[in-house]
């Protein structure tokens, strides 16, 4: 059979063979198929969905095309985690040296930033010396060393996503459930750890707008992991606007610092919290003894020895004092009274990428002391002249009077009070560790 019908196959709504799936990946990975081809099969699976089956399978097909390190078979104790994509998310940098003093270790495989969110290798690189291997025997000593290994993803690991993804980002297939899926769990399970928790991000700032289409897609994923063998569990949490309140790499680092002190955002403590104990009892703590033990590990100090230790096993400086600090502030104001009604993530996260967070194009250098602050949040009633936000400038030149206004529009008020919203959206108890 030709790429072409299989191409129609799923246009007309049928299932595709593992054979048929094979060969798109394939192309994928290795440039046997022409992007056209690719593209078309797609949109086609954007149209047309997949079968749970067909989902395993282009998964494991994408894992299949790189390496895999097969981190459950030697040292099956660590945990993974993974979240589906927000901004002001500081939770792994918090999580790793948590969940490692309530002595669970932690190996994640993360990213630099995406689109509008910042990645939690740019985040760590700001920390001077900083390095994230790309190699599973670094990984391993890591791990061994102090219990929290963060490795970045190289180019071997699930070569398919890079050239897909790509191709989904300009042909508006990003949105497909089996497409994110198999792009999520490809690279989860190229590290391969025998226990992922997940948090799902549901709502403006996220893949999936309403928590229907969140379960969906925890569920589905949560799937693909138990197919693999591996425990998983999947919360559900809101992304009506930025988690926590700094959108940037020094920023959230010393945010992170803030909550392993006892302080900080309480969001990022919350997230953390619920993330670190489906963990736990994953591994078969507790629920109740687990978070007992996390805060005790928070009140106690050992989560924040337990940083200062993660930072020199990837090579770092712990001083905080050396972290990129802006060169100027400038605050954000709100023009009329009112409630906010929203705070638009994605618009901030886009203007922490431009004034140095992110990167505009390949390869441009980061400005580590730059990011965005939200100072108001949703149901916060604000007066004329109150704060919104600030930004952080750091070295890059910036239009700072442009990316305030930008800003000011990123927050929505109301006349009318506002509920502030739930974080926790989930469980539903099919995507819960213990359900
Ligand atoms: N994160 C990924 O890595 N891939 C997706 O498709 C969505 C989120
Ligand atoms: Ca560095």
């Amino acid at each position: 059979m030709s790429f072409v019908e299989s191409i129609a196959r799923k246009r007309d709504g049928l299932t595709l063979d593992r054979e048929e799936i094979a060969e798109f990946v394939r192309g994928a990975a290795e440039g046997t198929l022409p992007p056209e081809q690719l593209a078309a099969m797609l949109m086609a699976i954007t149209c047309r969905g997949m079968t749970p089956r067909e989902t395993a399978d282009l998964t494991q097909e994408m894992l299949l095309s790189g390496d895999r390190w097969e981190l459950a078979s030697l040292r099956p104790e660590a945990v993974d985690k993974h979240s589906t994509g927000g901004v002001g998310d500081t939770v792994s940098l918090i999580l790793a040296p948590l969940l490692a003093a309530a002595g669970v270790p932690v190996a994640m495989m993360a990213g630099r930033g995406l689109g509008h969110s910042q990645g939690t290798v740019d985040k760590l690189e700001a920390i001077p010396e900083f390095e994230c291997g790309t190699e599973r025997d670094w990984l391993l000593a890591a791990l061994d060393w102090c219990g929290a290994a963060i490795s970045r993803q190289s180019e071997r690991i699930a070569p398919a996503d890079r050239t897909l993804y790509a191709l989904r980002d300009v042909t508006a297939t990003v949105p497909s459930l089996p497409l994110i899926v198999g792009s999520i769990m490809s690279k989860k399970l190229a590290l391969g750890a025998g226990t992922l928790v997940l948090d799902v991000k549901c709502g403006a700032g996220a893949f999936r707008k309403t928590l229907e289409d969140a379960v969906e897609l925890a569920v589905a994923l949560r799937g693909v992991a138990r197919d693999a063998g591996v425990a998983c569990a999947a919360l559900i949490t809101a992304m009506e606007e930025p988690l926590g309140p700094m959108l940037g790499t020094a920023c959230e680092v010393r945010e992170a610092l803030a909550v392993l002190e006892g302080g900080g955002d309480h969001r990022l403590l919350e997230v953390t919290l619920a993330l670190s104990e489906e963990a736990m009892v994953l591994r078969g703590h507790d629920r109740a003894a687990a978070r007992r033990t996390l805060e005790a590990r928070l009140a106690d100090g050992s989560a924040r020895e337990r940083w200062d230790l993660m930072v020199r096993a990837h090579g770092g400086d712990p001083d905080p004092s050396l972290l990129a600090r802006p060169e100027a502030v400038h605050e954000v104001t709100a023009e009329t009274a009112g409630w906010v009604r929203a705070v638009d993530g994605e618009a901030l996260g886009w203007i922490a990428v431009e004034i140095g967070a992110g990167r505009r194009r390949r390869g441009e250098p980061l400005a580590h002391g730059a990011g965005v602050e939200v100072l108001a949040r949703i149901g916060d009633r604000v007066e004329r002249g109150d704060p919104l936000g600030r930004l952080l400038v750091g070295t890059r030149p910036a239009d700072v009077d442009a990316l305030a206004a930008r800003m000011r529009t990123a927050f929505a008020l109301g006349d009318e009070p506002v509920a502030a919203p739930p974080l926790l959206l989930g469980p539903p108890e099919a995507a819960r560790g213990d359900a």
